[in-house]
């Protein structure tokens, strides 16, 4: 069969990976609200498009953080990739760079930032999770600014970590062969092996700082010189404080619906978020982008761009780099033909109007 469309990546993808690594990759927290809402408040969206536009020429193009992009789609940090395929975070980061785009790298990765980042061919940022252990936080920072990433992306949704049932059932471990591999100078590459149900869940619980509040973009940005950007922000009032506090970037995230179930599907909170800080940093979003005209809805409610997670993995698990190439191909081609028949031929032409 074909695959023409980001839903026949996951199909197909569903169809080779092993049910314990799917489930993994597709799961949400509890019963799966948030992650089914994150993509439906997206169909709920009609766009109002114009005609007799000279639509002929369109440009994609944008630039985030002052980082050049062909298009305003980025990829999201997803941990474990060498459990969809063999090559992992360097293929996907092959095929970001390939794509024009830029890569957000996880902190749970099975692959080492300097292995991600010299295979990179565009730009890379690190998404970190910050460890009790504030030293070996530290020195991933100072590794990823030192392997050339170029910015920071803190994570601030999992204090705790979500519920996910699928995980729970299946006892979620690591194969034998991967670690989480950027934490191995520390002592934290594998999960903990004697546990009721999932060995992230418990790694996560032993090794997550708990206790984080603000003061943490502050010692962060104390600890290097690169861009902060605060993922997993749903409010406008902490939006505000993100602001505040020197973040020079907002991801409007939930996780994917992977961490408290029933919190709003992203798009839905994008307006408010935009409306207080906009004009201040740059706001992103990600969770459940699945079509172009996703994109043309995120960037008219006035997101700077997007980024997608699980269908970077379905491409990689049907095709390694390859597949990650044709699944952010798709979306740019998507994305393109869904601004033309809005009548828009360059991003600034994207505006909350075309909303219904
Ligand atoms: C994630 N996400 C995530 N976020 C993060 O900050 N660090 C991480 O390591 C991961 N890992 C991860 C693994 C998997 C399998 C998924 C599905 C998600 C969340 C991710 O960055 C992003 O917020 C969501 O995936 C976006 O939603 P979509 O595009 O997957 O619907
Ligand atoms: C997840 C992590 C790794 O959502 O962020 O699985």
């Amino acid at each position: 069969m074909d695959l023409i469309n980001v839903y026949d990546y996951e199909t197909a993808a569903s169809a080779k990976l092993q049910k314990v690594v799917y489930d993994y990759y597709a799961s949400g927290a509890h019963d799966e609200i948030t992650l089914r809402d994150n993509h439906a408040a997206y169909d709920r969206i009609k766009l109002k498009y114009r005609v007799l536009v000279d639509v002929s020429r369109r440009t994609l193009s944008t630039n985030v953080l002052g980082e050049q992009v062909s298009m305003p789609v980025l990829v999201a940090p997803t941990a474990f990739q060498r459990m969809a395929h063999p090559d992992g975070e360097v293929a996907t980061v092959r095929a970001a760079g390939g794509a024009g785009t830029i890569m957000v790298l996880s902190t749970l990765s099975n692959s080492s930032i300097e292995e991600v980042v010299s295979a990179a061919s565009g730009p890379v940022w690190f998404q970190l999770y910050v460890y009790k252990d504030r030293e070996a936080t530290a020195g991933l920072v100072q590794r990823a600014e030192a392997a050339g990433c170029k910015a920071l992306v803190v994570t601030v949704d999992a204090p705790l970590w979500g519920r996910r049932e699928r995980d729970v059932r299946n006892k979620f471990q690591l194969p034998e062969e991967l670690s989480v591999k950027n934490l191995m100078p520390a002592g934290k590459e594998q999960f903990p092996k004697e546990v009721a149900d999932s060995g992230l869940a418990a790694y996560m619980a032993d090794v997550i700082d708990q206790s984080l509040t603000w003061k943490v973009i502050e010692w962060l940005r104390s600890t290097t010189h690169l861009p902060v950007l605060v993922k997993g922000v749903i409010r406008a009032d902490d939006a505000v404080k993100a602001v505040d506090h020197g973040a020079s970037g907002i991801i409007v995230s939930n996780h994917g619906g992977r961490q408290l179930d029933t919190s709003p599907a992203t798009i839905e909170v994008l307006p408010e978020i935009v409306s207080a800080v906009a004009n201040k940093t740059e706001v992103l979003i990600d969770g459940g982008i699945r079509r172009g005209t996703d994109v043309v809805k995120a960037i008219a409610l006035g997101a700077k761009a997007v980024l997608v997670g699980r269908p970077i993995l379905w491409g990689l698990a049907v095709a390694g780099e390859q597949g990650v190439s044709r699944v952010l191909e798709i979306l740019r081609s998507e994305f393109d033909l869904a601004m033309g028949l809005c009548g828009c031929s360059s991003l600034n032409q994207i505006q909350s109007d075309l909303i219904a």
